[in-house]
């Protein structure tokens, strides 16, 4: 039986993993445990919240003697740390909570994972830590790191420090590098969710610059199978990127939503650029399609209509985060 430590089980990417693999699989015992920052719902995991191989414990990663505690108590023997502040712009903010949990949070988990002798350490990164391409090429499992904003370089740290510790002390440490992610369940602080809920209430689409900076999109499903299949049978020590092949411009992914959502171009406001807002992002991932024979199965023309639909369906899911509803729940049940 695996019983994997999963942090950052209650927000966007952790929350779709938990369900997707909970509901094909019963080898796996997961404990999920997340701070419950802004960005952590447990609405999220309503199909999987009664399963007998599922628990949540409420903590932070950079608590110490919680996290040795949860490995002791629960046998951890693997670990997938999504549990991270995810945002660029919060971080041109306010950079401090993200080298708090992005690394210090990272440290505590490399060092019980050590000590406990776990079996998988499962690293989920970013393709921003590789920086901004130009206008051509894609990022490489070999692309030297660069990254730009606070967010980027403390994902980058966390990566280098992952990979200290499997060349230093021989954890078995795997790192996964995705692109952007869209689906149900994302923080409407984020570029597709804010957008689709903007055009909903006729508010409007604040575009960062010409924007025409761009991103490579892959559906959170997709993300979440390559996880697993990395988890399953990705080389320790190994890198390995995840994208869609899926590049788009912010403005035209502006646009399709307000014109599937039958809303005006006119909703659309250029403002400011984000401070050091790289350009573009592409991902080659033709490593793990060859070497774990896994392949993105939705196109992002359907997979956004889904999206948008999902977001129009589930109003009271979104409006209930916007009114800071969930977060007065969590306050009171578990205190600040
Ligand atoms: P998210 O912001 O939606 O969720 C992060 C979760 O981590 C939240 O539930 C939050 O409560 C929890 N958390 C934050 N600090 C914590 C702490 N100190 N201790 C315990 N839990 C804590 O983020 P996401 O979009 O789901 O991203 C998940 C992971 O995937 C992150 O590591 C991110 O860097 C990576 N990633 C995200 C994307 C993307 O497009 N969103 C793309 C590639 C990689
Ligand atoms: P975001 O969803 O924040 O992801 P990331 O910065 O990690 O790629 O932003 C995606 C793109 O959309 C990025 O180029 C910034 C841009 N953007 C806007 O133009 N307006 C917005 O309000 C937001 C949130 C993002």
């Amino acid at each position: 039986m695996k019983r994997i430590l999963v942090t950052g089980g209650a927000g966007f990417i952790g929350s779709n993993f938990i369900n997707y693999i909970l509901e094909n699989r019963d080898d796996v015992e997961i404990i999920n445990v997340d701070k419950l920052t802004y960005a952590g719902n447990l609405e999220n995991l309503k199909p999987s919240e009664d399963k007998s191989n599922y628990h949540f414990v409420r903590g932070d990663i950079c608590n110490h003697e919680l996290i040795d505690y949860l490995f002791s108590k629960y046998k951890i023997n693997s670990v997938i740390n999504f549990a991270a502040e995810s945002h660029v712009d919060r971080s041109i903010l306010g950079s401090e909570i993200f080298y708090q949990t992005n690394v210090i949070g990272t440290n505590v988990l490399l060092e019980a994972a050590k000590r406990f002798e776990v079996e998988r350490f499962l690293q989920i990164s970013t393709d921003e830590v590789y920086g901004s391409l130009g206008a051509t090429g894609r990022f490489t499992e070999h692309t030297p790191l660069s990254p730009n904003s606070p967010y980027s370089s403390s994902k980058a740290a966390a990566d280098m420090m992952a990979m200290a510790f499997h060349h230093t002390y021989g954890l078995p440490v795997v790192i996964t590098r995705c692109s952007n992610n869209y689906g149900p369940l994302q923080f409407p602080e984020k570029l597709i969710p804010l957008m689709i809920i903007n055009a909903m209430h006729d508010k409007k689409l604040p575009v960062y610059g010409d924007g025409m900076n761009v991103r490579d999109w892959i559906y959170v499903i997709d993300h979440n199978r390559a996880v697993e299949a990395v988890f399953e049978k990705g080389k320790i020590g190994g890198v390995y990127n995840i994208g869609a092949d899926q590049e788009m411009p912010n403005i035209e992914i502006v646009k399709l939503i307000l014109n599937s959502l039958g809303k005006s171009e006119s909703l659309i406001e250029y403002v400011k650029d984000r401070p050091g807002h790289d350009r573009r992002y592409a991902i080659d991932s033709s490593k793990i399609e060859t070497e774990l024979d896994w392949k993105p199965k939705y196109k992002f023309d359907e997979a956004i209509v889904k999206t948008i639909e999902w977001y129009k369906t589930n109003k009271n899911w979104w409006e209930k985060i916007i009114s800071g509803e969930y977060q007065k729940y969590y306050e009171k049940q578990y205190g600040k």
